[in-house]
């Protein structure tokens, strides 16, 4: 019986579609957004036809976007644009009005398009100027092989519409196209199909056929060579850094099996990693089909790979599935964190995870200590209309959204929490979902189903963690934590315990020192353990950290924190050192390095530690 009525119903709608056959209409299904002008409910693009040139005397990108459109029937299309020079707008190829509208610092200005209900595309002619917020050109000398200038984009979360006109919502799909004209002795690589060596005529041509939001759009422009690790995966990095790299990431096809093994086919073909030069102000980006990595990353021993294991796992959760509004940041990356830990078992065991986590939890109790004053923004469901998405982007969403998974993970068993998570994936695929949307997913197939209850509201909608989060333990942070105990209490420290250590065990050596610790006891650290010259990027961060905090200034660790500064412009590692400065009260100290290293940060970077020093240019 209901059978019958689902087929008649059906009928009924192909047949009515069929007296209609225009075009496919768009239902009511995008949600009120805060950080996008678009009202894709009225009229939305599906897909992008980008023809630029990249100009690198100027710094200036320019040249035309061209969308297919759906419209519902609007007599206009609204676009997001910041600090763009829109010289002209066609719609079906003939010229058509377009207005910018008032400026608004965080969202720029809507780029409202005049359109008639049969307009099928529209092509804006436009520059980029030097306010861009994406792009980060960068001189020979910002680079490893100092011979050949770099540029590269930074999308997420709103910095897209900075160097391309757009509906920059990540509610929104596109495909796109794309055709870049760059300097002859450069190379460059898209989140598309990618070029695997260089052409004689500087023109590239890309393809992204998987439908993708605005903020996955990424460019990187410069002398560089590609790698194969396996058929599917591989690397980009200059040539200096080509072998390297090459090594640290030789187990990223390990790494896609194993998600895949997890939680279903991936489903983008290729896996690429390019390693940019060392401004880039993260750890790591998403960009489908060819993640963004730092630098700083590279540490000769494979340490720092859980970033790759990261930004692989966003290929299910963010790329395939993708948070419906930035509110909802913390479906993209507190699903990621617990994606890239059992990443990181399978492939290394159980106590590497447990440290990962272990850490992850400390960021999280620092963080939770920080926003004490402001509880709403503990919560893992956020609000932030009238505020910059940047907000958000905290431990929060990364640890306290992880320790939800691993408590329902432990409350269900892996078994079921598996099952659900893949089908979750499946059901979602190639679309959008909100936080609500995940819950009610929740309830009807892993809870109700399995007769379970439990606390998920506490966890999202209430600020801080309740008291049935899971109790992570690691057996190796406990060992070191007693090994710091022993060494403050008797100032001894026996090295045979500690030269298996691997760098997460340093990290949390250097990172739990007492608040008191003596400077001589940082000196006799250093003198033994050789901190201060340590090669791996992480351990130098948190010791660079406790110099600062402590007053210690032996072995020349203020020339090396100050050099260490004016090159890295990753944007954790800068903002802790730089806060750092500010609660040991040496903020003037702070802003002297910060004066010389700022021309080297991306404006991601820069926008966070201006704010943090009080800088004004
Ligand atoms: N998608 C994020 C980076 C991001 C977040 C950019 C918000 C812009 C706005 C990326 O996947 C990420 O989380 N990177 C981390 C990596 C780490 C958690 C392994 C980073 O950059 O430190
Ligand atoms: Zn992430």
């Amino acid at each position: 019986m209901k059978k019958a009525f689902i087929l008649a119903v059906s009928c009924i709608c192909i047949l009515t579609s069929c007296e209609q056959p225009k075009e496919k209409k768009i239902t009511n299904k995008y949600t009120e957004e805060p950080h996008s002008f678009a009202q894709p409910n009225n009229a939305i693009i599906t897909h992008l036809d980008l023809n630029i040139d990249v100009n690198f005397n100027t710094h200036v990108i320019s040249g035309t976007a061209t969308y297919n459109i759906v419209n519902n029937g609007a007599t206009e299309i609204i676009l997001d644009a910041k600090h763009l020079d829109i010289s002209e707008v066609k719609a079906d190829g003939k010229e058509t009005t377009f207005t910018l509208g008032d400026m608004d610092e965080q969202l720029g200005q809507p780029l409202t398009i005049v359109i008639k209900e049969t307009t099928k595309k529209i092509a804006i002619t436009y520059k980029t100027t030097s306010k861009t917020e994406a792009l980060q050109w960068l001189n020979a000398q910002q680079t490893a092989d100092k011979t050949h200038p770099f540029l590269f984009t930074q999308g997420q979360a709103i910095l897209t519409r900075t160097w391309i006109p757009i509906q920059d919502s990540p509610q929104i799909r596109i495909t796109y196209n794309a055709t870049v004209k760059v300097p002859s002795d450069l190379m460059a690589v898209m989140s598309a199909e990618n070029p695997k060596k260089k052409t004689a005529d500087g023109i590239y041509n890309f393809k992204m056929v998987q439908p993708i939001p605005a903020y996955l759009i990424a460019l990187a422009i410069g002398d560089i060579e590609y790698k194969a690790i396996s058929d599917r995966t591989g690397v980009y990095a200059e040539k200096s850094m080509i072998d390297k790299v090459f090594h640290e990431f030789s187990d990223m096809e390990k790494m896609v099996l194993a998600a895949e093994k997890l939680y279903g086919a991936y489903d983008w073909e290729q896996f690429d990693v390019i390693v940019l030069p060392p401004s880039f102000p993260f750890g790591g980006m998403e960009n489908p089909r060819l993640t963004f990595a730092t630098p700083t990353v590279i540490a000769g021993d494979k340490s720092l790979t859980s970033l790759v294991a990261h930004e692989l796992a966003h290929s299910w959760s963010g790329n395939l599935v993708t948070n419906a509004t930035w509110n909802d940041f913390w479906l993209n990356e507190g699903f990621t964190v617990y994606f890239e830990i059992r990443i990181m078992e399978a492939l290394y065991g159980k106590e590497r995870a447990n440290m990962l986590a272990l850490i992850g939890r400390q960021d999280l109790d620092e963080e939770l200590e920080s926003l004490k004053d402001t509880p709403n923004d503990t919560k893992l469901k956020l609000d932030l209309k009238g505020r910059s998405p940047d907000d958000g982007m905290n431990s929060i969403a990364y640890d306290e959204g992880y320790l939800f998974l691993r408590t329902l993970e432990e409350k269900v068993g892996r078994k079921k929490m598996d099952a659900f998570l893949k089908s979750y994936f499946k059901k979602n695929a190639f679309s959008t979902t909100n936080t609500e949307d995940f819950i009610t997913y929740l309830n009807t197939n892993l809870l109700e189903k399995n007769d379970i209850t439990f606390n998920t509201k506490e966890w999202i909608y209430e600020p801080g963690v309740p008291d049935n989060a899971a109790i992570i333990q690691s057996d190796a942070f406990s060992s070191v934590e007693k090994i710091l105990q022993t060494f403050i209490d008797t100032k001894t420290i026996d090295s045979t315990s500690t030269n298996r250590w691997t760098p997460q065990e340093w990290v949390h050596f250097v990172r739990n020192f007492p608040e008191d610790i003596k400077i001589e006891q940082m000196q006799q650290l250093d003198d033994t353990f050789n901190f201060t010259e340590s090669t791996n990027s992480y351990i130098s961060m948190v010791w660079y950290e406790q110099s600062i905090l402590n007053g210690y200034h032996g072995n020349k660790v203020d020339s090396k924190i100050s050099e260490f500064l004016n090159t890295v412009g990753r944007r954790w590692y800068v903002t802790t050192l730089f806060k750092a400065f500010k609660k040991a009260d040496r903020i003037d100290e702070g802003l002297t390095i910060y004066k010389t290293a700022r021309p080297n940060y991306h404006s991601v970077t820069t926008n966070t530690v201006d704010a943090l020093l009080g800088y004004n240019i």
